[in-house]
């Protein structure tokens, strides 16, 4: 076969081929900032659909997005170029992502300008694999979901609460009461749940004070004394540091942490707690920063332990192994400490028991 025939039985393609089969989104832009080029990986990454930005301004197309706009606009009016340049993109489908924008100015045939382009690589992989947690945007994309969720339940469920009142003062010594207490605990329960839920989607706003863990831990322990066999066994390390944190938030992660062990270990259990610090030769799961002084807050329990194939799930909003738990509780707690900058790791033997410890960077670390 000469050259000219093995040419011709090649497979040709285009320059709009490679464009499009690109795993960067390619933006382009004509001198009015219009939009002429959105390959495949654009819409991919923003979530809309080319044939709704062809041809129209790309200030409208990334409307939530106004630092793309400006760059175009800046790359094509003052020739200033981007360079992997990192960006939060908001997008319809996977909330706000990570991603790097490479820009240029594109010249025609002749030379003169005619227009601009940007590249948009999604570093949402390698942002996870830095924070070490598919798990997070898993959350982030649940948590999206499950505020919008709970807002159409909490009307209708105030709604049938509220009939249910006014009915059941209608129906005195009916005996039907009965069954009208029933829908309005049931939707209390419900509105419980559905509070957790807008709790755990809700962006946090940490009001984060130089806090003593243990008056934390004491107040949590207070509330929850009730019911246990045994009194808790604390093992507080006296010479430990206040640490850097919201008290309301955190007494909520230790409320779950400790109810969690309190259901677990039943009659004749019992359940400790202790503190310590950390320093930086201790190594954790996930990474501590290096150098940097944490407090360690130990929850032990001898309880029903986890199943090793269960241990990963409980993190997972709604997973329970409990016939009235929500399974909002352990997602909740480690949502929280990770605003902390903080890290949550479960040691559970089944039938013998479960260690869950926090860790919480020292205030002024
Ligand atoms: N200390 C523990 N011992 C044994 N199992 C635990 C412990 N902590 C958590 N788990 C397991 O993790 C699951 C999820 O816990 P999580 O607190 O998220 O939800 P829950 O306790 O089931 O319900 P909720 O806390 O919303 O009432 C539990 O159902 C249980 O199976
Ligand atoms: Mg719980």
């Amino acid at each position: 076969m000469d050259f000219f025939s093995s040419l011709l039985g090649m497979k040709m393609f285009s320059y709009e081929d490679i464009v499009e089969n690109l795993a960067e989104g390619v933006v382009g832009v004509d001198l009015d900032l219009n939009v002429t080029v959105f390959n495949q990986s654009a819409e991919k990454i923003s979530g809309i659909s080319r044939s709704l930005v062809m041809g129209r301004p790309v200030k409208e197309v990334f409307r939530r997005n106004v630092r793309i706009t400006e760059m175009l606009e800046g790359t094509l009016r003052q020739g200033r170029l981007f360079a992997e340049y990192e960006e939060k993109l908001t997008t319809r489908f996977y909330g706000t992502l990570p991603v790097g924008i490479t820009t240029s100015q594109v010249f025609d045939n002749d030379g003169n300008l005619s227009g601009a382009v940007a590249l948009v690589k999604d570093l949402s992989g390698i942002k996870s694999l830095e924070a070490g947690s598919l798990r997070k945007e898993r959350l982030a994309y649940i948590g999206t979901f499950a505020a919008s969720l709970a807002h159409e339940i909490k009307n209708p469920l105030s709604g049938i609460r509220g009939a249910a009142q006014l009915l059941s003062k209608k129906v005195k010594g009916d005996g039907l009461g009965e069954y009208l207490n029933v829908i309005m605990k049931e939707a209390d329960r419900l509105n419980v749940i559905v509070n957790d839920m807008l709790d755990f989607a809700r962006p946090a706003k940490l009001n984060k004070i130089d806090l003593n863990i243990h008056r934390v831990l004491d107040s949590v322990l207070l509330l929850l004394q009730e019911g246990i066999p045994g009194p808790f066994v604390k093992a507080y390390d006296p010479s430990l540091p206040p640490i850097s944190g919201d008290e309301a938030q955190l007494t909520q992660v230790f409320l779950n942490l400790v109810k969690n062990a309190k259901e677990a270990v039943g009659k004749d259990g019992s359940i400790q707690i202790m503190t310590r610090i950390l320093t930086e030769f201790h190594i954790i799961e996930g990474g501590a920063k290096a150098g940097g002084k944490m407090v360690a807050v130990e929850i032990k329990d001898n309880g029903c332990g986890i199943r090793p194939e269960d241990i990963e799930k409980i993190f997972t909003p709604f997973f329970t192994t409990k016939p009235r738990g929500s399974g909002l509780g352990m997602a909740i707690s480690l949502k929280i400490v990770k605003e902390h900058n903080g890290h949550l790791k479960i040691d559970s033997t089944p039938g013998r028991g479960t260690m869950v410890s926090v860790y919480l960077p020292i205030a002024g670390a």
